[in-house]
């Protein structure tokens, strides 16, 4: 799966959004490229643990609570917006 995961994650650049991040799975995985992620998950405990997982990882992460559907963000905001299952 880490493989498949990577390709989604290929090409992209500077700031990305993730919604509904799980434990935080997808964060090792971004290329370099990436400065940021901000990351979105609602369930607490899996806040957490993705919390301690950026905590692991290179890249610049801010994990934060709520659903998508209140996140507000300006337009052009981010690079990118992934989401995976
Ligand atoms: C199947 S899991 C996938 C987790 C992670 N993206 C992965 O691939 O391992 C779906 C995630 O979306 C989150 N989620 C569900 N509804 C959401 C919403 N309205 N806004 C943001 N995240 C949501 C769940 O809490 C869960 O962590």
């Amino acid at each position: 799966m880490a493989e498949h995961r990577r390709a989604l994650l290929a090409g992209l650049t500077g700031t990305v959004l993730e919604i509904g991040a799980g434990n935080g799975l997808d964060f090792g995985l971004c290329p370099a490229t990436v400065t940021r992620v901000v990351a979105v998950e609602p369930e607490p405990r899996l806040r957490g643990l993705a919390r301690t997982t950026a905590t692991q990882t290179p890249v610049l992460i801010e994990v934060i609570g709520g659903p998508a559907e209140c996140l507000s963000a300006a337009d052009g905001a981010v690079d990118a917006v992934v989401a995976s299952q």
